[in-house]
Parts: structure tokens; sequence; C-alpha cells
């Protein structure tokens, strides 16, 4: 087993898990788990935001977060001398809140060596296309450009590489003739953010494994 993915959360919790969640821009899959675990519980979702955490202010997340009440922290690039010094400095901003997973929800960074060292096999990604095609910022854009008659979303474990682990779940939207990215990304956002919230509890409740790339929800 790849030593970054170790075996998380193997058996249900006996008490909601601990969610840090991570956005850089609107925010919309933060508010569907805000919004499912409000209308649950923590204790019937199986999980609980303890925190939310941006590589930059000003965005429409982090409102979000701080309307429900949340502790936000905000971890920008440009304040740190490197990359890998502004990684150290969000590993510590996000281990503060002890989390059980932590989502990345539209975060537009590349996690670095520490934080996978301190959260590997614990974090959870959502990307707006069918991986392993299209990976990287521009998802949609490059599905449409490609030409494919289908693309979706991809809830997934991170690894050391750019959207390349552990495929938990996949949703699938057909693309339109009238499509341009910005419609398409609407749909697709639909359908993620659905899957992310039913993802992300069945993770909370059931526990699972990582076997090579195969997640097992207990
Ligand atoms: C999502 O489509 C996510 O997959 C992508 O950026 C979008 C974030 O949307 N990386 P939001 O900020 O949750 O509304």
């Amino acid at each position: 087993m790849d030593p970054l993915l170790p075996p998380s959360r193997p058996d249900a919790a006996p008490s909601p898990a601990r969610l840090v969640v991570l956005v850089s821009g609107s925010g919309s899959n933060l508010q569907a788990l805000l919004d499912a675990v409000a209308a649950a519980g923590p204790a019937v979702y199986g999980a609980e935001i303890v925190a939310v955490g941006a590589d930059r202010d000003g965005i429409a997340g982090l409102d979000r977060a701080e309307r429900a009440g949340l502790p936000t922290f905000v971890c920008k690039v440009k304040d740190h001398g490197d990359r890998a010094q502004w990684d150290a400095a969000l590993t510590e901003a996000t281990a503060a809140y002890a989390p059980d997973l932590v989502v990345s929800a539209g975060f537009m960074k590349i996690l670095g060596k520490d934080f996978l060292a301190r959260f590997g096999g614990r974090i959870v990604n959502t990307h707006p296309a069918l991986l392993p095609s299209f990976p990287g910022a521009h998802g949609v854009r490059d599905a449409l450009a490609y030409g494919v008659q289908v693309t979706g979303c991809t809830v997934h474990f991170v690894d050391e590489g750019v959207d390349t682990g552990p495929i938990i779940a996949q949703g699938v939207v057909e693309i339109r003739d009238e499509d341009d990215e910005s419609a398409l990304h609407e749909r697709i956002k639909e359908v993620e953010r659905t899957l992310l919230v039913e993802v992300v509890g069945r993770l909370a409740r059931h526990g699972y494994r990582i076997e090579g790339r195969k997640v097992r929800i207990s």
C-alpha cells in the first residue's frame, strides 16, 4: 500500500467525523455540505464541519463559512517564502482543527508534501471531469475542447499527483451542442454537490479502506 494512503477510519466512527473544508471560490460545494449537516444534524449525517480554510481572501466561500458561524483561516502563497513554507503553514493551520477528513472543495492549489504526510488517505477532492480524463485546472474547458459527449465529476482521494488519487465516486453529465464552459460547469456542479455530500457522509458514517486504487467503504 502507498505509505501516503494508510487505511483511515476503517470502522464506523462513534462520533461525527470532523471535517476541514478547503475552498478558493464561490463555495457552493461547501454550502451543500453545510446544508446537509444542518438538515440531518451531525450525528445522523455522520460528520460536522469544524473549520474552513482558503488560499485567498474576499471569496464567497469564506462568507458562507462565516455566515454558518464557523472558524476560518486563510493561507496565501505570497505570504510565505516558497511553496514548501506555504504548505507547512497550511498543514499547521488545518491540523489545529484536528480533522478526520479534509475536503478540498474547489481548492485551486496543489497540496504539498507536508500536507500529504499529515493527512494522506484522509483528503477528499472533487474534480469537474471524469478522471483520469481532463485532470488539472481546466477540466471543463478541456472536455469541451476535446469534443467528448459525456463528462461529469469525480470525487477522489488526493495523492501526490494532480487529480490522480483513488476514485471514490463519479457522476455523469451529457454535453449539449449549445454548451459553453460556464453552462456546462454549472450543470456539472449540480451533480457534483449531490455526489460530494453523499460520498463524504458515507465515508464518515461507515469508515473506509483504501486498497491500491480501490476505495472500500465498509
Ligand atoms: C467545482 O466544480 C470543483 O470541482 C472545481 O471548482 C468548482 C468549485 O465550485 N475545482 P464551488 O466553489 O464549490 O462553487
